[in-house]
This record gives C-alpha cells, sequence and structure tokens, in this order.
C-alpha cells in the first residue's frame, strides 16, 4: 500500500529548472562556451558541484577546486537574483491541489531535494507546511541516482521504501527512486524519463486513482 509521496522540488512544485539552466548558462558563455538543452538534461536532479564539473568537462575547461568554488558560488548568485523575485503564483500548475489532496487522505508528503536552497524556495511560495518532512542537499552527502536523499525522506515518515511514491523531472531522480524501491512518476517526457512507472506532464495530470493504480 502507497502511504507516502515524497516530491522532487526543481522542475516538479516550481519551475526553478529553467532558472538554473539560465544561470549555468550564463557562467558557461562567461567562460567562453554555451551548452545545449538536451545536454542540460543531464544537469537535472545532479548537486552543484557536480553540475559545475559536468559543465567544465563539456567545454574543456579545467579549474582548480578552488577556481571550482568561486564558479559554483558564482552560478549560485545568480540563480538566486532570479528565485529572490519568485511569486507564490509560481508554484507549477496542481503542485499544491495536489499536495492538498494528499494530505487529505492521510498520505504522507516529503520534500526529497538535491537543492541546498530548498527553504529559501518552499518559503518564497509560501508551502512550506505541506511537508511532514524536507529532506535537502544539506542533509544528503550522496547525490542522485543515489537513493539517499528519498530513503531518508520515508525513513524521517516512519514508511517503508516501497510504500513511497516519488514525483521527479529528472534522469537521475528517477535513477534514486528506482535504486530505492519506490514507485516513480515522471514529470515530463516519456522519451527522457525512461524507468518511470508512469510519466505525466505535470502534477495537474495527478489524481489518486492514478497513484493506486501504480
Ligand atoms: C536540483 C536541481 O534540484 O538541485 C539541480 O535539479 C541543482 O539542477 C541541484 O544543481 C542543486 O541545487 P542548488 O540550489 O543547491 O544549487
Ligand atoms: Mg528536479
Amino acid at each position: 500500500t502507497i502511504k507516502a509521496c515524497i516530491f522532487d522540488l526543481d522542475g516538479v512544485i516550481v519551475d526553478t529548472a529553467v532558472y538554473h539552466y539560465k544561470a549555468w548558462k550564463r557562467l558557461a558563455n562567461s567562460l567562453g562556451f554555451d551548452f545545449t538543452e538536451h545536454q542540460n538534461e543531464q544537469l537535472k536532479g545532479v548537486s552543484r558541484v557536480r553540475s559545475l564539473q559536468l559543465i567544465l568537462g563539456w567545454g574543456g575547461v579545467t579549474k582548480t577546486e578552488a577556481e571550482q568554488e568561486q564558479l559554483a558560488t558564482l552560478k549560485n548568485t545568480w540563480y538566486m537574483e532570479m528565485v529572490n523575485q519568485m511569486k507564490p503564483e509560481e508554484i507549477l500548475p496542481g503542485a499544491k491541489e495536489f499536495l492538498t489532496t494528499c494530505r487529505a487522505v492521510g498520505l504522507k508528503t516529503a520534500l526529497g531535494s538535491a537543492s541546498k536552497n530548498s527553504m529559501t524556495i518552499l518559503e518564497k511560495i509560501g508551502i512550506t507546511d505541506m511537508f511532514d518532512a524536507v529532506i535537502d542537499g544539506n542533509k544528503v552527502s550522496k547525490a542522485k541516482p543515489d537513493p539517499e536523499v528519498f530513503l531518508a525522506g520515508a525513513q524521517a515518515l516512519g514508511v517503508l521504501p516501497e510504500e513511497c511514491v516519488v514525483f521527479e523531472d529528472a534522469i537521475a531522480g528517477v535513477e534514486a527512486a528506482v535504486a530505492g524501491d519506490m514507485k516513480v512518476v515522471g514529470i515530463g517526457s516519456s522519451d527522457v524519463l525512461k524507468g518511470a512507472n508512469l510519466v505525466i506532464k505535470g502534477l495537474d495530470e495527478m489524481t489518486l486513482d492514478k497513484l493506486y493504480k501504480l
């Protein structure tokens, strides 16, 4: 039986995936190269440091560890400039409604995000109190596709992994959920999110009926 839903943040609850892309693109451009939207799919769900390493690799650029730290901080500054202008209306269609539905029928809810900025974002859009547990990049050491973030979520909620359904827009996130022995609903395109039990375009397409049929 399904007892809990664990939600990724960026690209599932809010469209911050676009802000991440813009900030990384600006950083790559400042270093004299560019990367495609297709390459960007590989960055989704991946930690800040790992994302930077992938991007530097695409550009064939080598940086010391200290320089990498500066670059990651710079990207985060640009990213947060966009996040700080976010309004509650920027919550993705159906997200608040589905969270409310889950809670109304007694399903537990958790956030399972790689982001270290998740609390700021939840506060910006005013949905901090809709989660029984928040597990984010400040609490885990192993990034998706490692299942640590979702397993920690299940543990915090007091449920078993197989009683959880994960909602994810990232390839790495879908892999993490599968590795954690959880059911997973992909948010996006089924061409990209192979391995998901169900793929929908957004949480506005999600229903309890679909959830219980997983
Ligand atoms: C994930 C995003 O949710 O968080 C990634 O999909 C991002 O793109 C990662 O790199 C880390 O986020 P942050 O906010 O800590 O840089
Ligand atoms: Mg995501």
